[in-house]
């Protein structure tokens, strides 16, 4: 990884809607394989497969900037583990390594919420273990007894 990649805070972040077919995606999909994760390959062929291009109600697909570099993705679907329309439901989020713990994760999830909150009833995700905490602390509640939903965000009135 170059030193352009290095988090440097003065920069800041961008958040814009993202079409994953650019070298700087490709770079940020095979670093979240060398982790072990595949949220970014599955982005990526669904997307080229047409499966998944983000195209229906309330979805949408966000990257981070910084500078040139791709620093993370967070994707909004409609749910497809429910019926109907009225679970979205937070896919594909991924930070790269130096730039966590910046407030960035949060950034990105924070812009799927506020579009979520206008579209759906719900906001679901299945989260590894290791992410428990991250959604937790943005205030996504613990799901327990469902197979593919570990973690919901309820929009009330006013929320
Ligand atoms: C999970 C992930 C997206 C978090 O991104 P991040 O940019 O590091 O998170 P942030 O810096 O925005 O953290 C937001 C909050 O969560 C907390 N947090 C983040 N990661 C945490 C961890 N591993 N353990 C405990 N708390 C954590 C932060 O302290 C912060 O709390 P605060 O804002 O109340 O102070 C990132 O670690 C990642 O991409 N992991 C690998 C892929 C993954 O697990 N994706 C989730 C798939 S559902």
């Amino acid at each position: 990884m170059g030193a352009s990649s290095e988090a440097a805070p003065e920069i800041g972040y961008v958040i814009k809607r993202l079409r994953p077919t650019m070298p700087a995606f490709d770079a940020l999909r095979r670093e979240s394989r060398s982790e072990g994760y595949w949220m970014l390959v599955r982005l990526a062929d669904g997307w080229a497969s047409g499966r998944n291009k983000f195209l229906k109600r309330g979805e949408a697909l966000f990257g981070a900037w910084h500078g040139r570099d791709l620093a993370g993705v967070c994707g909004l679907n409609i749910d497809p583990y429910f019926e109907g329309r009225d679970h979205g439901r937070v896919r594909h989020l991924f930070v790269s390594v130096p730039h966590r713990r910046n407030g960035l994760g949060r950034m990105l999830v924070e812009t799927v919420i506020d579009r979520a909150r206008r579209h759906f009833a719900v906001l679901n995700t299945r989260a590894p273990r290791e992410a428990f905490v991250f959604y937790e602390r943005l205030g996504f509640h613990r799901v327990e007894g469902e197979e593919f939903v570990t973690h919901r965000m309820i929009f009330g009135k006013g929320s």
